[in-house]
């Protein structure tokens, strides 16, 4: 199909339409309006393809999964998303694709609608090569309902990152309710202590990134020790190095925790992955 171009992200698809954002009709009864019932997925895509589809896909289904919501085959949401980015003319993009539950009623109860399925594009953020983070007076509970799913229920995310903000970071560090090391509001983090590359186990309550999984997988096939292991948030300050992953992020160094640098910015382990992710989306769109 021939689609129009449009140079602002105005072009976005609804419930199977390709629709100008102004011509877009959603019910004020929605669920993910009213109780943020609902789920999404941001992918980047260059050549209009989104990298890692397939994973994408499998957790957003995950995720619907648990609010008892339907979601569109791969296939036609695949389709969605190159046509979003042609419409609106990005070759490369930062696609969502959102579900929510529909018309519902004004309480917590759920509907019988069908589901409202949102596909909206973005340009890609710009991201700087060292990133600063601080860790926030907020817990992840990671015994709650919706641990581990990428739901749009995110308002704690956006008082963390506004924390942030306020305190001179680009991200937020959640410890867990046990005061391990978490996650941060858009990426999984990963540490270097004694020599020692580690992550946050899912059982820590951090939502299973794509691009944690990747780096984990090329850790494996480089021979790079990797431990998931829960470590106390306290002891952030204190480790010889330390990355966030996500897809918008990539790999990302952090250069400082709560206003002091790390002992080291980047690294021997950091360095080979770096790589290796480079490589990986390069060349396999959909790894
Ligand atoms: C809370 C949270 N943790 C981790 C991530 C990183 O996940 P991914 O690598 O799939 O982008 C995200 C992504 O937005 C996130 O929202």
């Amino acid at each position: 199909m021939d689609t129009p171009i449009s140079p602002s992200n105005e072009t976005v698809w609804v419930n199977g339409s390709l629709l100008h954002e102004g011509d877009v009709q959603i019910s004020p009864f929605d669920h993910g309006l009213l109780t943020g019932d609902g789920v999404f997925e941001t992918m980047v895509a260059h050549g209009k393809i989104p990298f890692a589809f397939t994973r994408h896909y499998r957790r957003l289904e995950r995720s619907a999964a648990c609010f008892g919501l339907s979601i569109p085959d791969a296939e036609t949401l695949h389709r969605a998303c190159r046509d979003v980015a042609g419409a609106n003319g990005l070759d490369s993009a930062r696609i969502r694709v959102t579900v929510t539950g529909g018309r519902a009623p004004l309480g917590s109860e759920k509907g019988n609608s069908t589901e409202t399925v949102i596909v909206a594009s973005g340009e890609l953020p710009h991201q700087p090569e060292v990133t600063q983070v601080v860790t926030v007076p907020y817990a992840r509970n990671e015994h709650g309902a919706l641990v581990g799913l990428k739901t749009t229920s995110y308002g704690e995310n956006v008082v963390a990152l506004a924390y942030a903000k306020e305190n001179g970071a680009r991200e937020a560090i959640f410890g867990n309710v046990n005061g391990d090391l978490c996650e941060g509001t858009g990426s999984n983090i990963f540490i270097v202590k004694n020599g020692e590359l580690i992550t946050p186990p899912l059982t820590a309550g951090c939502l299973p990134g794509v691009t944690r999984a990747l780096v984990v997988d090329l850790c494996l096939a480089a021979n790079v020790k990797l431990q998931q292991i829960d470590t106390p948030l306290n002891g952030l300050t204190e480790v010889d190095s330390a990355f966030l992953t996500s897809t918008l992020r990539g790999v990302q160094p952090i250069a400082s925790v709560n206003g002091e640098q790390l002992k080291e910015v980047g690294g021997e382990a950091l360095d080979k992955i770096q790589a290796a992710f480079g490589e990986l989306c390069k060349n396999h769109p959909d790894p």
